[in-house]
């Protein structure tokens, strides 16, 4: 019913690999290629397949939360004082505050907790296509049901406002909006996006919006290659100004892109399941996306401007802070190079005006140069720093050395060429850089001791103006998906250490003089940790994903009881 209201489109399918030599006519390798008119059903049909529903699927009005839920659990810590205690087991610091105006909250992003995937109209995302087919995700996992958000939203915004939070963090699926990325719009996807803010707005927790959150409509990556093709620059701006119009200044945050680095890297997509529709060499295809993300975040950022919206804008890049393995010059140099494909990559053209030197060095040769008109757009397109640092790692040079490897484009490391490790070199012991996370999440330690050190440098070299706000943060406890009983699962020793040592790494940052705004803690709730499924957990909350009851874990006591001591506005 719905693909007929929101009518159909072309799709251009093509066979790049078939030759036309068979008949014995010398003719060049030509593709094959038609065009079908193509519905939203039949994207769900052809590419995806079946999908699983929920058992529920009509909005869950909030029922009033048992008090005895709100009671916090036994103390882990004896810490060796306990003056100016402000609530029990919360010792404080005097010497320590939060500046006026600081805000925290909970995040989550649409594929990976909302479920209902064909309701209300929605188009399939590239992400429908990963779990389903494309990828192999842990248990043959998917995002079909997940923790059902979008029916269970008004009890999870109460749920997180009754334990003081005062910011949540949620992605817009783009297809939701967009079934096909561009052309129809879908009102019924508006619609539900309406009611979360608003129900935001009514327990008086600031609604904050990531526009694209990795769930590119797959229309766009089957019909021009998605973040490869120009085109999407448009596209992307088209979907973008139909949120501003909507929601423009009621949102209190919005980020244009959630982690460029990483959805820039699912470029070359996996072979044999999408249109072939570029022969940009592999290796090019991650710049090639940032170059365009770039350009879509800079026009978005202005556009909101000249419709008057004054809310801060933001991009949320990420990445870990990075030590040299060993004082070696080889190592130093690593480190800097990681500096520059990581963070760099992006915040130097937004804070700094270009892309970093030793990136340029690569895509110098296949990017085109910003013009200035490009450059002056896209610098000072994010207002905050916005970066998801949870964690830090040592850097090395790679085995056959920086030159070694820029000089051999087979190098697996290349065009990188640096090398992490979370464990120092066995002649210092051989110790992990901190305690490790469950085994699934193997880039996450905790190293929260580092955090101050990292603030400092970002502060330091890219000097944002309006400051740093941490978009994501947190934790997976060890083993927790092993568990069976609730128990267990809501005693998380290892999260609620690493909230407590994070928040006072921040704390300590921010006495020395970093501009900290806010911090944004990931997840609200255990949800699709992407290829590693519902393996790994970072929830605040446990979901028993048969019942899809929810349950505040102790690592939510330990930060709301943290924000709660350390607030300037609630002394
Ligand atoms: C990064 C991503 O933004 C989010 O989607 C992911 O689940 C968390 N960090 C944890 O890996």
């Amino acid at each position: 019913m719905r693909s007929s209201v929101l009518g159909s489109r072309l799709l251009f399918i093509c066979d790049a690999a078939v030759a036309l030599a068979s008949s014995g006519i010398a003719t060049a390798s030509a593709p094959l290629t038609t065009t079908l008119n193509i519905t939203v059903e039949d994207l769900w049909n052809l590419y995806i397949g079946p999908v699983e529903t929920a058992s529920i699927n009509t909005t869950v009005e909030p029922t009033p939360i048992p008090s005895a839920e709100l009671i916090p659990p036994p103390q882990l810590y004896y810490p060796s004082y306990l003056s100016g205690a402000q609530i029990p087991g919360q010792g404080k610091n005097e010497s320590w505050s939060l500046p006026a105006g600081f805000w925290w909250g909970v995040s989550s992003a649409s594929y990976q907790v909302e479920g209902a995937v064909k309701v209300d109209g929605r188009g399939p995302s590239l992400w429908d296509a990963f779990t389903h087919r494309a990828m192999s995700v842990a248990d043959n996992q998917t995002g079909d049901v997940t923790i059902n958000e979008y029916y269970m939203y008004k009890q999870d915004i109460q749920r997180i406002a009754a334990m003081g939070v005062k910011a949540y963090s949620f992605s817009i699926a783009w297809s939701r909006i967009f079934p096909f990325g561009n052309g129809p719009i879908n009102e019924a996807g508006l619609k539900h996006y309406d009611d979360v803010i608003e129900t935001c707005l009514q327990y008086g927790v600031q609604p904050q919006v990531t526009m694209y959150h990795w769930d590119l409509p797959l229309y766009i990556q089957l019909s021009y290659g998605g973040w490869t093709n120009e085109k999407i620059v448009d596209d992307f701006v088209a979907y973008t100004r139909v949120l501003l119009e909507r929601w423009g200044n009621k949102v209190a945050q919005w980020y244009t892109f959630n982690e460029p680095i990483s959805f820039c890297g699912e470029y070359p997509v996996p072979d044999g399941y999408f249109t072939r529709t570029t022969d940009i060499p592999d290796v090019q295809q991650p710049f090639w996306c940032g170059h365009y993300m770039l350009l879509a975040a800079g026009k978005t950022y202005q556009l909101a401007r000249s419709m008057n919206i004054t809310v801060p804008i933001s991009i949320k890049n990420n990445g870990g802070y990075k030590l040299p393995r060993t004082s070696s010059d080889e190592d130093t140099e690593a480190v800097q190079r990681a500096w520059a494909f990581n963070e760099g990559w992006f915040a130097d053209p937004l804070f700094l005006g270009d892309y970093p030197s030793r990136l340029k060095n690569f895509t110098s040769s296949f990017l085109p140069e910003f013009t200035a008109e490009e450059r002056n757009m896209i610098k000072g397109a994010s207002d905050y720093f916005a970066h998801d640092a949870y964690t830090a790692a040592y850097y090395m040079a790679p085995d056959v050395g920086i030159e070694g490897c820029l000089a051999d484009a087979n190098n697996s490391l290349y065009p990188k060429c640096y090398n992490s490790t979370y464990t120092l070199p066995a002649s210092e012991g051989g110790w992990l850089i901190g305690p490790a996370s469950d085994p699934n999440t193997r880039w996450l330690h905790k190293a929260t001791e580092w955090l101050p050190a990292f603030l400092h440098y970002i502060q330091d070299t890219w000097t944002p103006a309006n400051g740093i706000v941490i978009t994501e943060f947190g934790m997976t406890e060890p083993f927790e998906a092993y568990k069976t009983k609730r128990e267990d699962i809501l005693t998380d020793p290892l999260r609620s250490a690493y909230y407590r040592d994070y928040v006072q790494a921040m704390l300590m940052a921010i006495q020395e003089g970093v501009t900290l705004v806010g911090c944004l803690a990931w997840s609200i709730a255990d949800n699709l940790e992407w290829t590693a499924g519902f393996t790994v957990k970072f929830g605040l909350q446990y979901v028993n994903l048969t019942t899809q009851e929810r349950y505040y874990k102790a690592s939510f006591f330990e930060l709301a009881n943290l924000f709660q001591a350390y607030m300037r506005d609630s002394e």
